[in-house]
């Protein structure tokens, strides 16, 4: 493969450490490009060789084959994709930074609006891709502009009207997400404070976050609870292998050791005919499994 050779492009790296959940196995390549125009370059490359690419935000919301992934995984985890910055009153934030540091900056800011998003494991990128949400909000409606790489390796800036957000997806999932302008609220820094400890309180009160895991496994049938189904299936503490239903939130799966791909995969499997059965309902997996 010609990768150039300034890009640092790793072989069979192992991905287990890039995923919340601890599972998975490697990238047949792997990289952190340095800004855009490497990013371009390796995009080109990788489709002129037709490989997949993927791209890894937190890997908070994913399951990763424990054959690993045949492509190029790529990280957006340089110093460059993570800046944070404020453009005309609002907040410019890098795909690849950490929800956690958007908060911080809002509230060291006394912008006001993210604080929902607290103790969500993931990075901007990710937020968006997903349309990540709790609480009765979700990341997209925080969204003014976004800045996208499409296949082809042109960027493009999206205004808010050209996106579509709805229940854990957006129109941005099929471009690499690059940065994005949210737009807040002037607020008080003691507020915004006090909104955080709120959030991250009610967040350990109902989940379990005691062993790795990857948030909700299944989204929320419309007017309905995935947990409650779950529960009312019998569920919590099945088991197979090294993953786990939780005892706490049935709509969690926890890693309990050493956990494979393949136990979470069955145990949903599981999970999902069990609640097809007693309420003739569908369940979708929030999380993205990557084989
Ligand atoms: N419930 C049960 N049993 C359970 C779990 C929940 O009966 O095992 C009941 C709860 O008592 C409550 C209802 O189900 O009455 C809803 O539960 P909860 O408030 O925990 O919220 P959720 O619907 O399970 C959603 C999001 C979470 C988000 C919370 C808070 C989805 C799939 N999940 O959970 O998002 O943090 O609301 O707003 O939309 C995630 O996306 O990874 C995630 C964790």
């Amino acid at each position: 493969m010609n990768w150039p050779k300034e890009s640092r492009i790793r072989t069979n790296y192992p991905l287990k450490n890039n995923s919340t959940f601890r599972i998975g196995g490697c990238a047949q390549f792997f990289c952190e490009p340095k800004d855009t125009a490497e990013l371009k370059l390796l995009i080109k490359i990788a489709g002129q060789n037709k490989l997949p690419v993927f791209i890894l935000g937190a890997g908070s919301n994913l399951v990763i084959s424990d054959k690993g992934v045949r492509g190029l995984v790529i990280k957006l985890g340089s110093p460059y994709f993570k800046r944070i910055s404020l453009e005309k009153g609002n907040i410019r934030v890098g795909s690849g930074a950490a929800l956690a540091q958007l908060i911080k900056f809002s509230r060291d800011k006394s912008l006001q609006g993210a604080e929902f998003l607290s103790g969500i494991p993931g990075t901007a990128g990710g937020g968006l891709a997903m349309n990540a949400g709790c609480w009765g909000s979700v990341m997209g409606n925080l969204v003014k502009e976004a800045e996208v790489m499409d296949k082809g390796g042109r960027i493009k800036n999206l205004k808010r009207s050209q996106i579509k957000f709805v229940y854990r997806k957006s129109s941005l999932a099929k471009y690499i997400i690059l940065s994005s302008l949210l737009s807040l609220k002037q607020g008080k820094a003691r507020e915004i404070e006090k909104n955080i400890k709120k959030y991250l309180g009610e967040r350990r009160k109902s989940q379990d976050l005691t062993w790795p895991n990857a948030g909700c496994i299944f989204k929320n049938p419309e007017n309905n609870s995935a947990g409650r189904l779950i529960e009312l299936c019998g569920l919590k503490g099945r088991h197979v292998g090294g993953a786990y239903i939780s005892e706490r939130h049935a709509n969690f799966i926890l890693n309990k050791g050493n956990a494979s791909a393949k136990d979470v995969l069955r145990l949903m499997r599981i999970t999902g005919k069990q609640v097809k059965d007693k309420f003739k309902l569908l369940l979708e997996p929030e999380i993205k499994i990557w084989k």
